[in-house]
């Protein structure tokens, strides 16, 4: 318990998409207290220690990560402490405390090549830095905390940071056309159904009933590509009266990037929704609620309303 006298959970990457999702909406029953990164750094396993050990926390949820999928090919060294040395040291100190945790993954475990959306079970097999790093975070936590729930989520959008939507709306505002990836597949979700997951975890694992632990993928509803996402964002822009640019679906070979992007990010859901009984909803509803709310005057936004 903490000042609230609610149970507390220990959040990492509270600065981040799901992150701020979890602080702006904390898990019905809990407090959430995430520590600054200068406070708590990946990057620094006594810190880790420290913060786990000051209290009975109800659970440690692990959102901070080194997420710059492109720019982990020339940090590996920052990439592999913040996404499998952290995660080791924050999953040995919960194990010896007691406490369960909670560790956010993604699709880039996997190289893209399934036709079909991603089981739990199917072998990963990362070709970035990013997915090397974050598949051996998964090993870590799994070995080292037995109450453990793994996260793998996957296109990421929200109100905050760097994110796709957010992007698209940025340049909708000064460009008459783009050109967006249309051979891609991924289900696009939102930070804020992420905090909804990461609550329901949270619930079983610090509830007196025998926790599922393991690792599953919780994303949006449906299936989409970039340019799928891109024309959602713009119809529902050009529905509250915005200016929107003209879209040409290209392919991923006339959008080089220093890291090959899957071809197929589909996660199946179905562990996730029969454990825990929550059933993503549709992308396209997650995509209009973030839209709404980027698309809101400041004032309003600032207000709350
Ligand atoms: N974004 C996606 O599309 C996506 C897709 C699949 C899975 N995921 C996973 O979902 C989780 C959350 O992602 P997100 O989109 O919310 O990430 P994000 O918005 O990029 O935020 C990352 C967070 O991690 C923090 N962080 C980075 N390095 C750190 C370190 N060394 N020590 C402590 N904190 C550190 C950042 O702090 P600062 O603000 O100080 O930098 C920030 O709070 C991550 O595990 C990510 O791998 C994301």
């Amino acid at each position: 318990m903490t000042g609230s006298g609610l149970p507390a959970l220990l959040l990492t990457g509270g600065t981040g998409q799901v992150g701020r999702a979890l602080l702006e909406a904390p898990p019905k029953g809990f407090e959430v207290v995430a520590p600054s990164r200068a406070d708590l750094d990946l990057a620094d396993p006594a810190a880790l220690e420290g913060w786990v050990a000051s209290r009975p926390w109800a659970a440690v949820v692990n959102a901070g990560a080194w997420t710059a999928v492109d720019a982990a090919e020339s940090s590996a060294p920052e990439a592999w402490a913040a996404n499998a040395r952290g995660p080791a040291a924050l999953a040995k100190a919960s194990a010896a405390a007691a406490i369960p945790m909670v560790h956010l993954s993604t699709d880039y475990v996997f190289d893209g090549g399934s036709d079909r959306p991603y089981l739990e079970d199917d072998p990963v097999g990362p070709v970035s830095v990013y997915g090397a790093s974050k598949a051996a975070g998964e090993l870590a936590v799994a070995a080292l905390n037995p109450r453990h729930v793994i996260l793998r989520t996957a296109w990421v959008f929200s109100p905050w940071g760097t994110n796709f939507v957010r992007t698209m709306l940025r340049l909708g505002e000064t460009r008459e056309a783009l050109s967006v990836v249309a051979d891609q597949r991924g289900c696009p979700t939102s930070a804020l159904d992420i905090a909804a997951a990461v609550g329901a975890a949270c619930r079983r694992l610090a509830g007196p009933d025998p926790s599922p632990s393991g690792v599953f993928h919780f994303v949006n509803g449906g299936e989409t590509t970039w340019f799928g996402l891109a024309s959602r964002v713009f119809e529902r822009a050009a529905a509250s009266g915005r200016k929107v640019p003209a879209l040409t679906p290209i392919a991923s070979s006339d959008w080089p990037t220093p890291v090959r992007r899957p071809a197929n990010s589909r996660l199946d859901t179905a562990r996730f929704t029969g454990t825990f009984g929550l059933s993503p909803r549709p992308w396209t509803e997650a995509a209009d609620e973030v839209v709404d709310r980027l698309l809101r005057p400041a004032d309003e936004e600032r207000a709350g309303a």
